[in-house]
């Protein structure tokens, strides 16, 4: 469809009818656009709107001066147009229809496949760790049992401890499905992080390996952060296991915590910019690093560099996702054979305990 500087229209195809709704009969050089505009209302093609306020508004952007730009718009016997419209150098303008619905539907069986697929992984994956986690509950169980038959009281009360700790890790493993599965409540509160971590510290040590050292680095008067408790402690899990990973062979894992300043103030007022002030959590190793390669997807659900069994690769995924919902956001830094840190940076809180968070 051409349209003139005047708003008439100049020129069209024989399929406008088919995918604007405007009538064969009506069509001829100099028609205004008011008349398209006003037969496409009538005929439900901007949705359901009162007809004379429709056409008006959409007069009255096309007077200011048509600009270029392609939208998408769903039509009443259910197709799908992409409307790309250039501005015509001496005023007027060419809007050129296609119709997307089939490449709309391929998009979205492409998606649903894709969906089936992580799907698969979810399901294969998780259903061996956790079918690893059960026996080794269930084997450390029958050795406490035989060893209680046989008072032998500390290896009975270790193989008690050993089933305890892979049903800790089964039931960290089903918080992460649920955080996937976007299940998971959220009860943000103000959490003094050094608190949390200090809270954490017999799991961390247990969560590392033996041949780890493991240090904290504490800031001193921490600042409050307002975040969901128990995903905060899962984040934190998930960066320590991710590290003993990393460190097949030992080295030094580090728990830190620190206050920042931001430099400068965040120019966009559309951000909700909760202060410039943000409290980092950070958990460092000594290990084998990533590529850049890795880093890049290294927060993707799904991917892992682990053999089958051994990651589900939602690890990071459960980091990135909760920062995010605190308000906050992750950075990794990581070298190959040196290391890696993953900080967790989130706003600080000042203020009452009644505040929520923002979604
Ligand atoms: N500290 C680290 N050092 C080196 N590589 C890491 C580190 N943390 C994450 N990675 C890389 O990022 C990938 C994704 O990590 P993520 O925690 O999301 O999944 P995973 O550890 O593979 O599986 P899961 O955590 O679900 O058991 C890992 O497979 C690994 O390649
Ligand atoms: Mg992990």
């Amino acid at each position: 469809m051409m349209i003139d500087g005047d708003l008439r229209l100049v020129e069209w195809n024989a399929r406008f009818p088919e995918f604007t709704g405007v009538p064969e009969q009506l069509l001829r050089i100099g028609l205004p656009i008011e008349d398209i505009l006003y037969s496409q209302a009538c005929a439900g093609e901007f949705g359901e709107v009162d007809v004379d306020t429709e056409v008006a508004r959409r007069l009255a952007l096309l007077r200011a001066g048509a600009s270029s730009g392609t939208i998408e718009r769903k039509r009443p016997n259910g197709r799908i147009l992409e409307l790309r419209r250039n501005p015509l150098a001496g005023g007027g303008f060419v809007t050129l229809y296609t119709d997307i619905t089939a490449r709309r539907q391929a998009e979205d069986q492409l998606r649903q496949a894709q969906k089936m697929e992580a799907l698969g992984h979810l399901t294969g994956g998780v259903a061996h760790d956790f079918n690893n986690l059960l026996m080794i509950i269930l084997g450390n169980l029958d050795v406490a049992e035989r060893s209680l038959k046989n008072l032998e009281l500390d290896r009975a009360s270790q193989g008690l401890e050993r089933s305890r700790s892979g049903a800790r890790r089964a039931a960290a493993l089903t918080q992460r499905l649920l955080t996937f599965s976007r299940q998971q409540p959220r009860d943000p509160q103000p959490i003094d992080p050094n608190v949390l971590i200090g809270q954490l510290s017999d799991l961390i040590h247990q969560s590392a390996s033996t041949k780890a050292k493991v240090e904290f680095a504490l800031a001193e008067q921490p600042w409050m952060v307002l975040a969901d408790p128990n995903q905060l402690e899962i984040a934190v899990l998930n960066l320590v296991i991710n590290a003993r990973d990393a460190m097949p062979k030992g080295g030094v894992l580090v728990i830190e915590t620190a206050k920042v300043c931001r430099g400068g103030r965040s120019a966009s007022t559309s951000l909700p910019v909760l202060g410039d002030e943000f409290v980092q959590i950070i958990v460092k190793d000594s290990g084998m690093g990533m590529s850049r390669e890795v880093a890049a997807r290294a927060s993707e659900p799904f991917f892992t560099t682990k053999e089958a069994g051994k990651g589900t690769g939602l690890g990071l995924y459960q980091v990135f996702g909760f920062a995010a919902q605190a308000g906050g956001r992750v950075t990794i830094d990581s070298q190959p054979n040196v290391g890696t840190a993953v900080v967790i940076h989130l706003p600080r809180f000042v203020g009452n305990k009644a505040m929520q968070a923002p979604d």
